[in-house]
């Protein structure tokens, strides 16, 4: 029998958190998504995908659009696939219950996602953008797991969302990397990694309204 595992009460209580966010203002950040032993976990993954020399530089734009463009974006990354880690399956099986969430609650209508491991070396940064992709309109939701266990505010690195008001004046809303949060928002909300005094790591992705080829 292959049923899935129900949420515990308490992931309940975070994913409808981030439910509420969402339909109510297009953005929830929340903690406790992921435990401090389960970010440990999640982060010594990355770190070992960077000491085997897995990670890669990040680029603007997928596939043929790729360049390297290090003044814009400072990551680097390694998507994360079913069957390559536990850590990275465990990552994914979280995702796909906070889908199976959203797609009741919010009727999202999410049919696939896309997730990458990231790390931002010290310096490194990501300008002002949305997540939205050239060609398509397919990426829904973004959502970053935050896996930076000892963070301080002064470590900056801090996710700054642009939000549009009625009035037309632009509001800014600044989220630290703080290890186990989430940051959910809709993909085309504009939005920077400010410049980090310390490695920052995290998983990050998209819940997308069509499969992926
Ligand atoms: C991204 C991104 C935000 C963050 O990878 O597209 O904007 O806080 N990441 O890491
Ligand atoms: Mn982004």
């Amino acid at each position: 029998m292959n049923m899935p595992i129900p949420p515990s009460t308490s992931t309940e209580l975070i994913f409808e958190e981030i439910a509420d966010g969402l339909s109510q203002k297009g953005v929830a950040f929340v903690d406790g998504f992921f435990s401090p032993d389960e970010v440990t976990i999640l982060a010594n993954r990355v770190r070992k995908l960077d000491s085997i020399g897995q990670l890669r530089q990040a680029g603007v734009g997928k596939q043929q659009n790729f360049q390297t463009l290090i003044s814009i974006r400072g990551d680097q990354i390694r998507w994360i696939e079913e069957g390559q880690s536990i850590a990275g399956d465990f990552f994914l099986s979280r995702i796909q219950e906070l889908v199976q969430y959203l797609n009741s609650t919010c009727f999202l209508g999410i049919q696939d996602m896309e997730f990458h491991f990231a790390k931002y070396p010290v310096g490194t940064f990501y300008k002002r953008h949305s997540d939205k992709l050239q060609n398509t309109n397919s990426r829904k939701i973004s959502v970053v797991c935050y896996l930076n266990e000892d963070w301080v505010t002064t470590n900056g690195g801090q996710l700054r969302l642009y939000l549009p008001q009625d009035d037309g004046v632009e509001k800014t809303l600044d989220i630290d990397p703080l290890g186990g949060r989430v940051a959910c928002f809709f993909s085309h909300i504009e939005h920077e990694v400010l410049p980090t005094q310390q490695e920052r790591l995290s998983a990050t992705g998209w819940l997308l309204n069509e499969k992926i080829l």
